[in-house]
Protein backbone atom coordinates (compact mmCIF):
# COMPACT_ATOMS: atom_id res chain seq x y z
CA UNK A 1 0.00 0.00 0.00
CA UNK A 2 2.75 2.34 1.49
CA UNK A 3 4.73 1.13 -1.59
CA UNK A 4 2.28 1.78 -4.11
CA UNK A 5 1.12 5.48 -2.67
CA UNK A 6 5.20 6.07 -2.90
CA UNK A 7 5.44 5.13 -6.77
CA UNK A 8 2.49 7.14 -6.91
CA UNK A 9 3.88 10.39 -5.97
CA UNK A 10 6.92 9.51 -7.80
CA UNK A 11 5.11 9.49 -10.59
CA UNK A 12 3.32 12.50 -9.79
CA UNK A 13 7.00 14.23 -9.20
CA UNK A 14 7.84 13.41 -12.49
CA UNK A 15 5.05 14.46 -14.83
CA UNK A 16 5.81 17.66 -12.58
CA UNK A 17 9.33 17.78 -13.14
CA UNK A 18 8.27 17.32 -17.03
CA UNK A 19 6.02 19.92 -17.39
CA UNK A 20 8.36 21.98 -15.57
CA UNK A 21 11.23 21.21 -18.48
CA UNK A 22 9.06 22.12 -21.46
CA UNK A 23 8.20 25.25 -19.33
CA UNK A 24 11.35 26.18 -19.03
CA UNK A 25 12.08 25.51 -22.70
CA UNK A 26 9.23 26.54 -24.17
CA UNK A 27 9.98 30.20 -21.88
CA UNK A 28 13.31 30.19 -23.16
CA UNK A 29 12.26 30.40 -26.63
CA UNK A 30 9.53 33.11 -26.17
CA UNK A 31 12.04 35.17 -24.61
CA UNK A 32 14.79 34.70 -26.96
CA UNK A 33 12.26 35.67 -29.80
CA UNK A 34 11.31 39.29 -27.79
CA UNK A 35 14.67 40.02 -26.87
CA UNK A 36 15.80 39.41 -30.17
CA UNK A 37 13.52 42.13 -31.60
CA UNK A 38 14.30 44.35 -28.53
CA UNK A 39 17.95 44.01 -28.97
CA UNK A 40 17.92 44.61 -33.17
CA UNK A 41 15.79 47.94 -32.67
CA UNK A 42 17.78 49.30 -30.22
CA UNK A 43 21.25 48.29 -31.79
CA UNK A 44 19.80 50.02 -34.54
CA UNK A 45 18.77 53.38 -33.01
CA UNK A 46 21.81 53.55 -31.31
CA UNK A 47 23.64 53.81 -34.36
CA UNK A 48 20.94 55.99 -35.94
CA UNK A 49 19.22 57.91 -33.28
CA UNK A 50 17.86 60.19 -36.01
CA UNK A 51 15.89 56.97 -37.84
CA UNK A 52 12.79 57.87 -39.85
CA UNK A 53 11.31 54.67 -38.38
CA UNK A 54 12.65 56.12 -35.19
CA UNK A 55 9.03 55.59 -33.22
CA UNK A 56 8.15 52.27 -34.99
CA UNK A 57 11.19 50.98 -33.50
CA UNK A 58 10.24 52.64 -29.63
CA UNK A 59 6.69 51.10 -29.72
CA UNK A 60 8.01 47.81 -30.96
CA UNK A 61 10.42 47.99 -27.69
CA UNK A 62 7.68 48.80 -25.79
CA UNK A 63 5.52 46.36 -27.18
CA UNK A 64 7.41 43.11 -26.54
CA UNK A 65 8.76 44.60 -23.26
CA UNK A 66 4.87 44.62 -21.71
CA UNK A 67 4.70 40.97 -23.75
CA UNK A 68 7.73 39.65 -21.35
CA UNK A 69 6.12 40.87 -18.64
CA UNK A 70 3.11 39.71 -18.92
CA UNK A 71 4.74 36.29 -19.59
CA UNK A 72 6.45 36.29 -16.45
CA UNK A 73 3.31 37.07 -14.31
CA UNK A 74 2.10 33.84 -16.32
CA UNK A 75 4.64 31.51 -15.44
CA UNK A 76 4.67 33.10 -11.35
CA UNK A 77 1.09 32.50 -11.49
CA UNK A 78 1.46 28.99 -13.39
CA UNK A 79 3.92 27.92 -10.79
CA UNK A 80 2.70 29.51 -7.62
CA UNK A 81 -0.60 27.33 -8.00
CA UNK A 82 0.95 24.14 -8.22
CA UNK A 83 -0.54 23.47 -4.91
CA UNK A 84 -3.63 22.12 -4.80
CA UNK A 85 -6.33 22.72 -1.51
CA UNK A 86 -8.96 19.86 -1.92
CA UNK A 87 -12.45 20.24 0.22
CA UNK A 88 -15.35 18.21 -0.35
CA UNK A 89 -17.83 19.79 -3.54
CA UNK A 90 -20.40 19.08 -5.52
CA UNK A 91 -19.24 19.56 -9.16
CA UNK A 92 -23.16 20.26 -10.48
CA UNK A 93 -22.90 23.28 -8.41
CA UNK A 94 -19.67 24.40 -9.34
CA UNK A 95 -20.32 23.68 -13.12
CA UNK A 96 -23.61 25.60 -12.85
CA UNK A 97 -22.36 28.43 -10.95
CA UNK A 98 -19.51 29.08 -13.28
CA UNK A 99 -21.63 28.86 -16.12
CA UNK A 100 -23.87 31.68 -14.53
CA UNK A 101 -20.18 33.46 -13.96
CA UNK A 102 -19.27 32.87 -17.55
CA UNK A 103 -22.84 33.98 -19.07
CA UNK A 104 -22.46 37.03 -17.85
CA UNK A 105 -19.09 38.27 -19.74
CA UNK A 106 -18.78 36.31 -22.79
CA UNK A 107 -20.67 38.13 -26.07
CA UNK A 108 -24.25 38.19 -26.84
CA UNK A 109 -23.79 35.85 -29.90
CA UNK A 110 -22.51 33.06 -27.87
CA UNK A 111 -24.34 30.66 -26.10
CA UNK A 112 -22.94 28.54 -23.20
CA UNK A 113 -25.15 25.61 -22.45
CA UNK A 114 -24.66 23.34 -19.40
CA UNK A 115 -26.34 19.81 -19.54
CA UNK A 116 -26.73 17.15 -17.33
CA UNK A 117 -29.08 14.55 -15.82
CA UNK A 118 -27.32 14.47 -12.70
CA UNK A 119 -28.76 16.01 -9.50
CA UNK A 120 -25.17 15.92 -7.96
CA UNK A 121 -21.82 14.55 -8.16
CA UNK A 122 -19.17 14.61 -5.13
CA UNK A 123 -15.43 15.38 -6.27
CA UNK A 124 -12.66 15.92 -3.50
CA UNK A 125 -10.70 18.53 -5.05
CA UNK A 126 -9.39 22.55 -5.67
CA UNK A 127 -12.13 24.23 -6.13
CA UNK A 128 -10.77 26.92 -8.06
CA UNK A 129 -8.67 25.22 -10.15
CA UNK A 130 -11.38 23.20 -11.29
CA UNK A 131 -13.43 26.24 -11.89
CA UNK A 132 -9.88 27.55 -13.75
CA UNK A 133 -10.43 24.87 -16.20
CA UNK A 134 -13.91 25.16 -16.89
CA UNK A 135 -12.83 28.81 -17.79
CA UNK A 136 -9.96 28.07 -19.87
CA UNK A 137 -11.45 25.55 -22.34
CA UNK A 138 -14.59 27.68 -22.96
CA UNK A 139 -12.36 31.15 -23.03
CA UNK A 140 -10.60 29.33 -25.97
CA UNK A 141 -13.99 27.93 -27.57
CA UNK A 142 -14.51 31.38 -27.67
CA UNK A 143 -11.51 32.65 -29.24
CA UNK A 144 -12.53 30.35 -31.83
CA UNK A 145 -15.82 31.53 -32.92
CA UNK A 146 -15.66 35.31 -33.51
CA UNK A 147 -18.77 35.07 -35.76
CA UNK A 148 -20.39 32.96 -32.53
CA UNK A 149 -21.81 29.97 -31.51
CA UNK A 150 -22.53 27.43 -28.97
CA UNK A 151 -20.65 25.78 -26.19
CA UNK A 152 -21.93 22.58 -24.04
CA UNK A 153 -20.51 21.85 -20.63
CA UNK A 154 -22.15 18.52 -20.35
CA UNK A 155 -21.22 16.47 -17.04
CA UNK A 156 -22.32 13.03 -16.15
CA UNK A 157 -20.23 10.16 -14.54
CA UNK A 158 -19.18 6.48 -14.80
CA UNK A 159 -18.20 3.52 -13.37
CA UNK A 160 -14.90 1.16 -14.19
CA UNK A 161 -14.82 -1.99 -12.57
CA UNK A 162 -12.40 -3.91 -11.69
CA UNK A 163 -11.76 -7.07 -14.72
CA UNK A 164 -14.30 -5.52 -16.77
CA UNK A 165 -13.76 -4.25 -20.17
CA UNK A 166 -14.17 -0.09 -19.96
CA UNK A 167 -17.20 1.75 -20.51
CA UNK A 168 -17.52 3.68 -23.79
CA UNK A 169 -17.77 6.75 -21.57
CA UNK A 170 -14.19 6.14 -20.81
CA UNK A 171 -13.17 7.08 -24.57
CA UNK A 172 -9.03 6.83 -24.54
CA UNK A 173 -8.76 7.76 -20.93
CA UNK A 174 -6.66 5.91 -18.79
CA UNK A 175 -9.05 5.64 -15.81
CA UNK A 176 -8.57 3.30 -12.74
CA UNK A 177 -11.53 1.51 -11.28
CA UNK A 178 -13.90 3.68 -9.24
CA UNK A 179 -16.67 6.57 -9.93
CA UNK A 180 -15.36 9.17 -12.25
CA UNK A 181 -17.53 12.05 -13.21
CA UNK A 182 -17.20 13.32 -17.28
CA UNK A 183 -16.90 16.97 -17.82
CA UNK A 184 -17.35 18.06 -21.72
CA UNK A 185 -16.57 21.11 -22.89
CA UNK A 186 -18.09 20.96 -27.01
CA UNK A 187 -18.31 23.86 -29.28
CA UNK A 188 -19.33 24.82 -32.82
CA UNK A 189 -16.16 26.11 -33.71
CA UNK A 190 -13.39 25.37 -36.38
CA UNK A 191 -12.41 22.38 -34.68
CA UNK A 192 -8.59 21.72 -34.37
CA UNK A 193 -6.69 19.95 -37.26
CA UNK A 194 -5.04 16.59 -36.74
CA UNK A 195 -1.96 17.83 -36.77
CA UNK A 196 -2.13 19.84 -33.86
CA UNK A 197 -4.04 17.41 -31.51
CA UNK A 198 -0.69 16.24 -29.80
CA UNK A 199 0.55 19.12 -29.52
CA UNK A 200 -2.21 21.24 -28.05
CA UNK A 201 -1.85 20.22 -24.18
CA UNK A 202 1.85 21.70 -24.45
CA UNK A 203 3.00 24.86 -22.77
CA UNK A 204 3.42 27.43 -25.20
CA UNK A 205 1.54 25.63 -27.85
CA UNK A 206 -0.68 28.91 -29.65
CA UNK A 207 -2.11 29.77 -32.95
CA UNK A 208 -2.52 32.87 -31.74
CA UNK A 209 -0.67 36.26 -32.43
CA UNK A 210 1.34 37.19 -30.10
CA UNK A 211 0.10 39.36 -27.26
CA UNK A 212 -3.18 37.66 -27.60
CA UNK A 213 -2.28 34.11 -26.39
CA UNK A 214 0.60 32.52 -24.35
CA UNK A 215 -0.33 29.00 -24.85
CA UNK A 216 -0.76 28.08 -21.68
CA UNK A 217 -4.28 27.85 -21.20
CA UNK A 218 -4.30 23.88 -21.98
CA UNK A 219 -1.05 23.39 -20.65
CA UNK A 220 -2.84 24.39 -17.24
CA UNK A 221 -5.70 22.27 -17.54
CA UNK A 222 -3.74 19.71 -18.53
CA UNK A 223 -2.10 20.07 -14.69
CA UNK A 224 -4.31 20.64 -13.20
CA UNK A 225 -6.85 17.36 -14.02
CA UNK A 226 -3.29 15.60 -13.45
CA UNK A 227 -2.40 16.73 -9.95
CA UNK A 228 -6.50 15.82 -9.13
CA UNK A 229 -5.33 12.29 -10.82
CA UNK A 230 -7.30 12.46 -13.53
CA UNK A 231 -7.18 12.63 -17.03
CA UNK A 232 -8.03 14.95 -19.83
CA UNK A 233 -8.66 14.07 -23.76
CA UNK A 234 -9.56 16.01 -26.50
CA UNK A 235 -11.38 15.13 -29.85
CA UNK A 236 -11.97 16.75 -32.65
CA UNK A 237 -14.09 14.83 -35.36
CA UNK A 238 -14.48 16.46 -39.10
CA UNK A 239 -17.64 18.82 -39.29
CA UNK A 240 -17.72 19.38 -35.51
CA UNK A 241 -16.13 21.53 -32.98
CA UNK A 242 -13.70 20.91 -30.84
CA UNK A 243 -14.27 18.04 -27.73
CA UNK A 244 -12.03 18.50 -23.99
CA UNK A 245 -12.86 15.72 -21.83
CA UNK A 246 -11.89 15.84 -17.86
CA UNK A 247 -12.55 12.87 -16.23
CA UNK A 248 -11.62 13.17 -12.08
CA UNK A 249 -12.45 10.67 -9.48
CA UNK A 250 -15.86 10.56 -7.42
CA UNK A 251 -15.93 10.38 -3.67
CA UNK A 252 -18.75 8.10 -2.48
CA UNK A 253 -19.68 9.97 0.58
CA UNK A 254 -19.50 13.33 1.87
CA UNK A 255 -18.18 13.40 5.19
CA UNK A 256 -19.67 15.71 7.35
CA UNK A 257 -17.36 18.53 8.23
N1 LIG B 1 -11.99 24.96 -28.57
C1 LIG B 1 -10.97 25.05 -29.41
N2 LIG B 1 -11.17 25.00 -30.76
C2 LIG B 1 -10.14 25.08 -31.62
N3 LIG B 1 -8.85 25.22 -31.26
C3 LIG B 1 -8.58 25.29 -29.94
C4 LIG B 1 -9.61 25.21 -28.95
N4 LIG B 1 -9.03 25.29 -27.74
C5 LIG B 1 -7.71 25.41 -27.95
N5 LIG B 1 -7.43 25.43 -29.27
C6 LIG B 1 -6.10 25.54 -29.88
O1 LIG B 1 -5.13 25.22 -28.91
C7 LIG B 1 -4.19 26.28 -28.75
C8 LIG B 1 -3.67 26.28 -27.33
O2 LIG B 1 -4.69 26.67 -26.41
P1 LIG B 1 -4.26 27.29 -25.01
O3 LIG B 1 -5.47 27.61 -24.25
O4 LIG B 1 -3.26 26.38 -24.38
O5 LIG B 1 -3.47 28.59 -25.42
P2 LIG B 1 -4.06 29.94 -26.06
O6 LIG B 1 -5.54 29.98 -25.90
O7 LIG B 1 -3.52 30.04 -27.44
O8 LIG B 1 -3.38 31.04 -25.13
P3 LIG B 1 -3.75 31.35 -23.60
O9 LIG B 1 -4.76 30.35 -23.16
O10 LIG B 1 -2.46 31.20 -22.86
O11 LIG B 1 -4.26 32.74 -23.63
C9 LIG B 1 -4.94 27.51 -29.19
O12 LIG B 1 -4.07 28.53 -29.62
C10 LIG B 1 -5.79 26.96 -30.35
O13 LIG B 1 -5.03 26.84 -31.51
MG1 LIG C 1 -6.41 29.55 -24.02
Amino acid sequence: MTRLWEQERRLQRQERLATVGQLAAGMAHDFNNILAVITLYSQMLLANPDAPKREQYLASIYTQSEYAARLIAQILDFSRRAVIERTHFDLVHLAAETVELLQRTLPENIMLILETQLREVHVHADRGRIQQAMMNLVVNARDEMPEGGRIWIRLDALEVEEGAPLPRKAGRANLSPGKWARLRVEDTGPGIPPEHLSQIFNPFFTTKPPGQGTGLGLAQVYGIVKQHGGDVQVDSPPGRGAIFTLYLPVTETVPET
